[in-house]
């Protein structure tokens, strides 16, 4: 297992730790951009309070809610959607580094769920009208370009921006082993995301 991860239940078993579970969702598109750039799928991410990019969910407490019913009850507050989650859809636990000094305590979860085209629609309607925390946690839902334009626009601008966490490579590592991108589009957005 690569370093820092750990298994569902090993995180579970680790007291004193405090646990925060994130989704990305998703679905497949026959849209084109420009009437001529498939857009292919729709992934949801969204810019935080703290203006970065992430992915929605937040902090659970174990001893009080399973994992995926914590997770369901934050989709609920920055989507206004419960849209629930299984333990089919976890991909990952792992302990989050250490900003400093100190040792980090934050455990995080990562999920992918694949939904229909529709209900990524609902879910967009949703969380800028009914979800609580819109303007508030959340500032807006956001669609991440799967594909490159001209001057490294797209997927490559995309990902110059600034991430919570390993959001950044939880985004990248799900497109690829989704299949929702291949290896030499990932290394061509990448390259002009350094320029
Ligand atoms: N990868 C790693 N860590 C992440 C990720 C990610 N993709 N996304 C969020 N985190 C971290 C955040 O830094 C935060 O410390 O997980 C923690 C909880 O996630 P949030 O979504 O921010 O939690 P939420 O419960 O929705 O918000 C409640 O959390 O960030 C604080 O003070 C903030 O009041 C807010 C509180
Ligand atoms: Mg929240
Ligand atoms: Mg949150």
């Amino acid at each position: 297992m690569a370093s820092g991860q750990l298994l569902r239940a090993e995180a579970l078993a680790c007291t004193g730790h405090r646990h925060a579970c994130h989704v990305m969702l998703y679905s497949d598109t026959k849209s084109q951009l420009f009437g001529r750039i498939p857009i292919r799928h729709v992934v949801l991410m969204q810019v935080r309070f703290d203006g970065l990019l992430g992915f929605p969910g937040g902090l659970v407490d174990p001893s009080k809610e399973t994992l995926e019913a914590g997770l369901t009850r934050e989709l609920l507050e920055e989507l206004g959607v419960a849209v629930p989650v299984s333990e089919e859809d976890h991909v990952e636990s792992r302990l989050a580094p250490a900003v400093s000094a100190a040792p980090s305590n934050l455990i995080t979860h990562f999920y992918v769920k694949k939904m229909e085209e529709e209900q990524i629609r609902e879910v967009e309607k949703a969380s800028a009208s009914t979800a609580v925390d819109h303007g508030l946690e959340v500032m807006g839902m956001v669609r991440v370009p799967l594909f490159s334009t001209k001057r490294g626009g797209g997927l490559g601008f995309f990902l110059s921006h600034s991430f919570i966490g390993n959001a950044r490579s939880q985004l990248i590592n799900s497109l690829l082993r989704l299949h929702l991108l291949s290896a030499p589009e990932l290394q061509c957005a990448l390259r002009s995301s350094l320029k």
